[in-house]
């Protein structure tokens, strides 16, 4: 079994709970016939290949063979252990869980969430530390940055004071034990044995979850001393390139101005926020990853960026733009002055300067444009073509047929050079992109081969209540030969013995296989026999997995013969061929 918490409250969470609705809230989900589809989130796609049943209460994808109940689809995208999501949905559905009192279940259930109490308790020891007296000093940096006390109250600014051990200390006084303190990310250890606090002399600026949860930690110096900032590592609950600073914040904002600005910095997001602008996210000094982007989507499908106007802010620029184009999203840059960051420009200039810069932000087109004018030589053949190449990279990313010849139009006419030229060159692009998406780096974790006749006998299981008793009265699960099938068919036999009825999105919950959850949900979604053929098809398929049994044991039995031969055993040569004379009679 595939965990330790009890089957029937599972089933009573599952029954009580829509797997559309739940998705819904992650993804959006486009009715198709019966059932729903959408691009998939966990691999990148272009056109929908993962499919929703609300009848059958499972998801599948056919590009890369995901698939599950509403618990795994939490499990993968919020990257959660099973007793998590388990958690998670029954408080969604009202169901009551009793303590867990196994050890097993309670370690796995609870490291995320003891990760969480441990940085919230941090949390509390930092922003005590810069509410108490002797800490004017970091008070004065952050209101000499123009960050007011109730921002600083709003975004739970602490401060980390000078000792090695100070929130050790605190930490210990609350029973945690250092083990959680160093996987939180808090404490290091010392060569020479002990451990000592990651974060010391530095304002604190806690990152959380988009459920508002404390996943880790940002520090700043208050001098000019390096590094400018320190962070918490990655943790089980603190993935950076699944999260994005300021998201818990923002989103409502996000969702319902339609629109996002994507700064780098910590401070970037903070000052723009403290004046009103909250549809603000911010990178935190890298380039966009694909999860943070599909994270973004589910609010917003426009998208403004704001980094800064130096040659890293640049390069960030010029590699999520990529990305963010081929997610569909509608993206456009507002470019800073060099030495200027939104934090700055709010600061010197108000929060109406940057709003006016949002407002006037360069397509895509035209900002990369300008920047590779400024590495290449137009006026040369070779600068125009490099310049051109470039272009392209970007416009290929485009799905839409329309908007790459508007683009390679304005091309042509910028550069000028003919269109012709320009079409040739990206169509050299476009067999080298479409080459690279066929090899390895897109892995479909596809079933390797599975009996078709063990596959649609699965089906027929599930489905047809029925049919189920008459199939196991024909066949036990041994008699199917893929260990997948044969694991799933005994299954629901002991199911069946108890007196259940066979769900597929509950009979999930007693795999730990993905094999085996994959193979279910792609049942699911094979198209369903007519009713008045069902019988038959039925009984074919018994007929045929007999036949399939009654060779294997020839084949068997035959060897077995042979050894007992080379062996010069007798009697159990005897015995065996008696047994194959048996079989033959009763095969025919
Ligand atoms: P910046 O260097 O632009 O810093 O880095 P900033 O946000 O403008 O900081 P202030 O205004 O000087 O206080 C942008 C982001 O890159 C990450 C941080 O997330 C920062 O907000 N960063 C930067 C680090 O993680 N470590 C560093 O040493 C520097
Ligand atoms: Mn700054």
């Amino acid at each position: 079994m595939a965990h330790l918490i009890p089957e029937n409250l599972l089933e009573d969470i599952l029954g009580r709970l829509d797997i559309v609705e739940v998705i819904s809230g992650y993804i959006q989900l486009k009715k198709a016939g019966r059932n729903f589809k959408a691009n998939c989130p966990f691999h990148h796609e272009k056109t929908a290949s993962f499919m929703v049943s609300a009848e059958r209460q499972i998801y599948h994808c056919f590009g890369c063979g995901e698939s599950g109940n509403a618990f795994k689809f939490l499990m993968r995208h919020e990257r959660m252990e099973f007793p998590e999501a388990v958690e998670i949905l029954a408080k969604k559905t009202g169901v009551h869980l009793p303590q867990w009192d196994q050890p097993e279940v309670a370690r796995a259930a609870s490291l995320s969430s003891q990760l969480y109490k441990i940085n919230q308790l941090a949390l509390s020891f930092y922003e005590n530390n810069l509410q108490s007296l002797n800490s004017t000093a970091a008070s004065d940096y952050l209101l000499n940055r123009g960050i007011r006390l109730e921002t600083i109250k709003e975004f739970h600014l602490g401060l980390a004071g000078s000792a090695w051990d100070g929130l050790i200390n605190f930490l210990r006084s609350k029973n945690i034990p250092l083990s959680l303190m160093e996987t939180a990310g808090l404490v290091l250890a010392k060569e020479s044995g002990g451990y000592y606090d990651r974060f010391r002399n530095r304002i604190i600026i806690p990152v959380f979850n988009i459920h508002g949860q404390v996943i880790g930690f940002g520090a700043r110096v208050t001098d000019n001393s390096l590094p400018k900032y320190i962070n918490s590592p990655e943790t089980p609950v603190y993935v950076k390139g699944r999260n994005l600073f300021g998201l818990n914040l923002a989103k409502d904002s996000i969702r319902d101005l339609d629109c996002v600005v994507i700064v780098e910095g910590y401070l970037d997001f903070i000052m723009p926020y403290q004046e009103g602008w909250k549809n603000i996210v911010a990178s935190q000094g890298t380039a966009l990853t694909l999860e943070q982007i599909k994270l973004l989507k589910r609010y917003t499908h426009n998208v403004v960026m704001v980094y800064d106007g130096d040659t890293a802010g640049e390069l960030a620029t010029m590699r999520s733009l990529d990305l963010l184009i081929e997610e569909g999203m509608h993206v456009k840059i507002a470019p800073l002055p060099k030495d200027k960051d939104p934090d700055v420009i709010v600061r010197q200039e108000g929060i109406k300067s940057l709003k006016i810069k949002i407002e006037n932000a360069l397509s895509f087109f035209d900002y990369k444009l300008g920047i590779l004018k400024g590495r290449y030589n137009v006026g040369e053949a070779h600068g125009k073509s490099q310049i051109a190449s470039e272009m392209l990279l970007t416009i290929n990313r485009f799905d839409n047929a329309i908007l790459r010849g508007e683009y390679i139009k304005k091309l042509s006419e910028d550069l000028k050079i003919s269109e012709h030229y320009i079409l040739e060159e990206l169509n050299k692009l476009k067999t080298k992109v479409t080459d690279s998406k066929l090899s390895p780096s897109i892995v479909q974790k596809k079933l390797s081969e599975i009996n078709p006749v063990e596959k649609l006998l699965i089906k027929f299981m599930i489905e047809e209540k029925e049919l189920i008793g008459k199939i196991m009265q024909e066949l036990l699960p041994s008699d199917f030969q893929d260990a997948r099938t044969a694991k799933i068919v005994q299954v629901m036999h002991d199911l069946v013995l108890k007196g259940k009825n066979i769900e597929p999105n509950i009979l999930m919950n007693y795999f730990n296989e993905d094999d085996a959850n994959q193979l279910v949900c792609e049942t699911m979604f094979m198209p369903a026999i007519l009713e008045d053929e069902r019988e038959k098809a039925v009984n074919d398929c018994i007929a045929r997995i007999k036949v399939q049994r009654l060779k294997s044991k020839r084949e068997y039995l035959h060897v077995q013969i042979k050894s007992a031969q080379n062996m010069g055993d007798e009697q159990r040569l005897n015995s065996l061929v008696q047994e194959f004379h048996n079989l033959i009679k009763k095969g025919d």
